[in-house]
């Protein structure tokens, strides 16, 4: 096992915007020399100003002595050309997103490091290998990518172009394992961020590029009017949501007429959503429980109520209107998925157009007195978190296939990396591959889209019902 770089060796890091001060500040805290060099002049003595400032905050806030944040900034130097960053074990790039300024800086940078420095790329989306080619030496190319904000998020990417050396990813991953960060290894592969809209629409065009503009990862139409009108999220006080100081978060507007009905009947076997049945009997409602509906194989709740009460069952990626089509049940009532239907506060529901509203307020009661908020979308096909949960889930089987990373990797990324509160493919597990697959295979068919082409890997495990993880 290769170890990692020495505490005291030094460290460049190249581009002093959010990412690069980031990184800067946990090389330094891990007691490294840290060169910082950015282009636009003034730009690295003002990130050195910010790390000392949110060092400060550390302090004040008793997570980190004085003495330690002091000299963690006194070990950051700003330079201002780059043969001043020469003496670097390891240089980490943060400049901007784009193949040909980072190619160049490459290049620049092997006729000023040693032939032993390692040469990082902070970079989300762009190919490894691609960056690597034309150097001198293209095994010392590794990717190192941190998340935004650097300090606080616990992830780091350790990326392997095709020419990426094992011995160079392997020190990279014991240098973030050093640095106090969670490293996983994975192959070059287009990636993906939380970020600005602007930068997320640059990446999301980068990665539908990199795979020949597959339709799978074509750019949203509205995220790019939303860049050009400037909208650009927090950063730039306003995205799909507004930020500016003193507009009104947006409320999620809840359902609030509602019957209380007699007697809920729970059919077969509901699986992730048994909970809704025992919090609803909790709630003082009679529940019955009955043998599976042929109309719904996957379980559902029947609401008592006039005209022959309301049905409630998961999204399984049709419209409410479209099983009402495929069951003849007219009061159909779909509910989203949940984290975790035993705690959930609140739940987006569908109605079917054919649903009566006596009915439609039994099944909002059903769910309200269990103290369940009730959000009702319009009828669309998945809901919004089964159809998210479902292309993370496809996209991670995918990942996997591609040879990208082990499913326990990908899980651990998209958790410590983008704060998921559980791992896509672990999504899949509990949820069972079988509905997943479903859900997307009634999404490709309502869209007539290959966003919602089904993985093979994922269609595989849909067809036996395995798991991904053991
Ligand atoms: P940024 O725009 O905040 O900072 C980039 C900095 O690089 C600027 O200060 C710019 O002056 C400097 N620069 C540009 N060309 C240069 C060159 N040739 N030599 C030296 N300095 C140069 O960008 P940010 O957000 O820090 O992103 C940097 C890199 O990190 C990009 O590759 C980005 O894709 C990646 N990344 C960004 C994340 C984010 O959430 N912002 C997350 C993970 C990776």
């Amino acid at each position: 096992m290769a170890s990692s770089l020495p505490a005291g060796s030094p460290v460049a890091v190249i581009g002093a915007g959010a990412m690069g001060a980031g990184i800067a500040q946990v090389a330094a805290l891990a007691g490294h020399r840290v060169q910082l060099h950015d282009a636009r002049f003034g730009a690295g003595e003002a990130a050195k100003r910010g790390i000392a400032e949110a060092l400060s905050k550390q302090v004040a806030k008793g997570r980190l002595a004085n003495a330690a944040a002091a000299a963690a900034v006194d070990r950051i130097e700003s330079v201002v050309t780059l043969p001043d960053a020469c003496i670097a074990a390891l240089v980490v790039e943060a400049i901007v997103e784009e193949l040909d300024a980072k190619r160049e800086l490459f290049t620049r940078l092997e006729n000023v490091v040693g032939p032993e420095c390692i040469l990082a790329t902070n970079t989300s989306s762009l190919s490894i290998t691609a960056l690597a080619a034309g150097l001198k030496y293209p095994g010392r190319l590794v990717g190192m990518h941190f998340f935004n904000p650097a300090p606080l998020m616990p992830l780091v990417e350790v990326v392997s172009g095709l020419a990426t050396s094992e011995t160079v990813a392997a020190t990279v991953f014991a240098t973030a394992t050093a640095w106090g960060k969670t490293p996983v290894h994975a192959a070059s592969t287009p990636g993906f961020i939380l970020i600005g809209l602007d930068v997320n629409f640059a990446v999301t065009k980068s990665i539908w590029q990199a795979y020949f503009n597959d339709p799978r990862y074509a750019p949203s139409v509205r995220q790019q009017e939303l860049v050009a009108a400037g909208f650009l999220s927090r950063k730039s006080g306003r995205g799909f949501y507004d930020y500016t100081s003193g507009a009104t978060p947006p409320e999620p507007r809840c359902e609030m007429m509602s019957t209380v009905p007699a007697k809920v009947t729970a059919h077969g076997d509901l699986g992730i959503v048994a909970p809704l049945a025992d919090r609803i009997a909790g709630a003082g409602i009679a529940v019955e429980h009955a043998r599976a509906d042929s109309r719904f194989p996957r379980g559902a709740l029947h609401v008592a109520g006039d005209g022959g009460g309301a049905w409630i069952a998961l999204t399984d990626g049709r419209t409410a209107t479209a099983r009402v089509a495929a069951t003849g049940v007219r009061n159909l009532v779909l509910v989203d998925l949940a984290l975790d239907f035993a705690a959930t506060k609140r739940l987006a529901v569908a109605r079917a157009d054919t649903c009566d509203d006596d009915a439609y307020a039994a099944a909002v009661g059903a769910l309200r007195t269990a103290g369940i908020a009730v959000c009702r979308l319009d009828d669309v096909a998945a809901l919004a978190v089964m159809r998210t949960v479902a292309t993370l889930a496809n996209e991670a089987a995918d990942a996997v296939v591609q040879g990208v990373a082990s499913p326990a990797a990908i899980d651990l990324a998209m958790q410590q990396g983008v704060n998921y509160p559980r791992g896509p493919l672990a999504w899949a597990d509990a949820l069972g591959a079988a509905l997943i697959g479903d859900v997307l295979v009634h999404l490709a068919a309502h869209y007539a889209e290959d966003r919602y082409r089904i993985s093979p890997l994922l269609a595989r495990r849909a067809a036996t019902g395995g798991t991904f993880h053991g």
